[in-house]
């Protein structure tokens, strides 16, 4: 008996990593297991490699599962608005009936292009009194869903070798993208603008905010300042899970998958093998999982390229 425990949680733990099928026999009698992991996999181009050959429509074809029609009428802030995966959010969240609020240091034609709702400039995430200012600067109502996207990775690779470590740029990272979604979500919390048992809240992190993945994906360490960002990141997110809960405030923490955007363009070797999207994709994976953050969910931290989890 022990022997079989034993057994049965060898192969569980082998598997914690790899959706997969076994069929082993207990006691003569032969037993089919579907072992669907809840984690997603770490290493980034056997991911996709796995997606592709398995066919995986959610991971390669969002349109094949995505419903936006929770979307219509909703009133959605969007943080960083103006570019990138901000841009594309707006773009989608505007073709599917959504009231987009872009909160931006400063928009874009292409953002002013859509008509938003509202769009607030001056909002620089770093900033206490601009963060604080949203509250008085909203004019249209309450807030259904806040994604806050906007976010910073400094261009050059920081490794202790060579002297090559940014400190004031680590402390930026960490100030755009770990304590700017809380200013954020403070600002509008206390100003009566999420409102209880119904608003929703996103933070766009990044796998990069796994510890367990970086001896995966970052074998010689380095990236030090992005990587402790998206750590302070998702230990932000899980903390405003838990002090939203009682308010029935729901808040997913999702990486946004690998898109191409100005802040990857630095990758755009690997875009292809690496399984990379253009922005548009990649909006719609997040909005995906936006539609599916509820309280029974809240503070789980989800991979939107294929809706599974990421390990802390
Ligand atoms: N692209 C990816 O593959 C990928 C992967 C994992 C996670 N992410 C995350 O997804 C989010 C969006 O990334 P992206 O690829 O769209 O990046 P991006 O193209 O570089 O855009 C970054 C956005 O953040 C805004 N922003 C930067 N610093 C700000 C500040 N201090 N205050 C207010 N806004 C600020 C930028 O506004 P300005 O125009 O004013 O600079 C811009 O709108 C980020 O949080 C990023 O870490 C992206």
């Amino acid at each position: 008996m022990f022997r079989t425990v034993l057994f049965a949680f060898a192969l569980v733990s082998t598997t914690a990593f790899t959706p997969t099928t076994r069929v082993f026999g207990i006691r003569g009698v032969h037993t089919t297991l579907r072992m669907a992991s809840r984690y997603s996999l770490p290493d980034q181009p056997a991911r996709f490699a796995k997606a592709k050959a398995e066919k995986n429509a959610r991971h390669l074809d969002i349109d094949s599962c995505y419903d936006p029609a929770f979307l219509a009428g909703k009133r959605v802030a969007v943080t960083g608005a103006n570019r990138g995966i901000g841009l594309s959010l707006a773009k989608e969240l505007t073709a599917q009936g959504a009231k987009v609020v872009g909160l931006v240091r400063k928009s874009s034609p292409e953002l002013d292009a859509l008509n938003p709702d509202e769009v607030i400039t001056g909002i620089d995430v770093t900033s206490d009194e601009a963060c604080a200012s949203i509250g008085g600067k909203v004019k249209n109502g309450p807030i259904d869903i806040l994604i806050n996207n906007a976010g910073y990775f400094y261009e050059p690779v920081e490794k202790i070798e060579g002297g090559e470590l940014n400190f004031s740029e680590e402390m930026k990272m960490i100030d755009i993208c770990a304590v700017g979604p809380l200013r954020v979500t403070s600002a509008l919390y206390n100003a009566n603008l999420l409102t209880k048992e119904k608003s929703t809240i996103a933070m766009i992190t990044s796998q990069g905010g796994s510890i367990d993945w970086r001896t995966t994906q970052n074998p010689d360490g380095g990236d030090y300042g992005h990587h402790m960002s998206k750590a302070a990141a998702n230990m932000m997110g899980v903390l405003v899970a838990q002090e939203m809960r009682k308010f029935g405030i729901a808040c997913g923490i999702l990486h946004p998958g690998f898109n191409k955007t100005e802040m990857t363009a630095k990758y755009a070797k690997i875009w292809e093998v690496e399984g990379a999207v253009d922005a548009e994709v990649g909006a719609k994976r997040v909005l995906h999982e936006v539609g599916r953050i509820n309280m029974e969910t809240t503070g789980k931290f989800i991979n939107c390229e294929d809706g599974l989890e990421i390990p802390w």
